[in-house]
């Protein structure tokens, strides 16, 4: 059985309901959090919780809860949930109101947190690399808000999905933007380089741990814009997010990035992020 929480209450997912009348509903009006839990501890909470309110505050949406409020309806889901490894989804909407573009006068948001099942990618997806396509980045502006509105998103995930490809890199006037479900790295010349963050791209949380564990294992980085060429001629391509962690693409558009296998600076990433990920589970690092 799972155990959701909804406005102020725990129950079974079953008999979980919203009105109809929801803007969440009716015009994707809102904002969530994807956190990943390891060893039951979630990974990098207030990071988290630090993006919902920049979300929040994108949308003129008021926080619901202080950051301890959270935390304990956080937690609460994880002992309620399955599974050592797990995520927790988090949404708030403008909650209900009569079917007008303009904000209610009176706001009573709608919260939602739902336990989901993430498992790590599995090793042999880690060793041999994905699948990746190109496509235009035709989102808006503000895609630093982690908004529910996803269906551009959701459209451009479909593409690679039917290419038999396991993401979307988005282009955008010439540049790199990310991914329809995560951020991009490439590797050029031994150089690992990141997007900058701007309202072109969300602000992973993953994608700041794998800046910091550049930094401490002194791999060599630079964040700055990255042109198509770039992005075809590079020498490792990768995709990061709460959900994939740090995974290779061996292939863009049915051609190979590098030798169409995981590259040596992708091996050296991966295996800190396992150590930083195992640290933080045993309590030795924090979260
Ligand atoms: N998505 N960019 C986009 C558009 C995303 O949807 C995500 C994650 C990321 C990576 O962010 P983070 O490292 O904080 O997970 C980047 C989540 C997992 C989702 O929508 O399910």
């Amino acid at each position: 059985m799972t155990t959701i929480y909804l406005n102020g209450r725990f129950l079974p997912l079953e008999e979980a309901s919203i009105p109809v009348m929801d803007r969440g509903f009716l015009f994707g009006d809102g904002v969530y959090e994807v956190i990943p839990v390891y060893s039951r501890r979630p990974f990098r909470l207030h990071e988290h919780l630090d993006r919902l309110q920049a979300s929040l505050d994108g949308i003129r949406l008021a926080n619901p809860h202080t950051a301890q409020e959270w935390e304990s309806l956080i937690v609460r889901s994880v002992e309620l949930a399955e599974g050592e490894d797990q995520g927790i989804y988090l949404q708030v909407t403008r909650g209900p109101g009569p079917r007008d573009h303009a904000f209610p006068n009176t706001v009573q948001p709608t919260v939602f947190i739902l336990p989901l099942r993430i498992t790590p990618p599995a090793r042999e997806l880690v060793d041999s690399g994905v699948a990746a396509i190109s496509a235009a980045d035709n989102r808006w502006l503000r895609c630093d808000i982690k908004s529910t509105s996803l269906l551009p998103n959701v459209l451009l995930r479909q593409l690679s999905v039917d290419a038999g490809c396991a993401e979307t890199l988005l282009l955008r006037d010439g540049f790199l933007s990310e991914g329809s479900a995560s951020n991009v790295f490439v590797v050029a010349n031994g150089l690992l380089l990141a997007p900058p963050k701007s309202n072109l791209m969300l602000p992973g949380i993953t994608y700041d741990v794998v800046l910091e564990l550049a930094r401490e294992h002194g791999i060599a980085h630079a964040v700055r814009p990255i042109d198509e060429a770039e992005l075809r001629a590079a020498g490792e391509v990768w995709i990061t997010s709460s959900t994939r962690e740090v995974l290779a693409v061996t292939t863009l558009d049915g051609r190979p990035i590098g030798d169409g296998r995981p590259g040596p600076v992708f091996r050296r990433m991966y295996a800190a992020y396992q150590d930083y990920k195992h640290s933080v589970m045993r309590g030795k690092a924090l979260p």
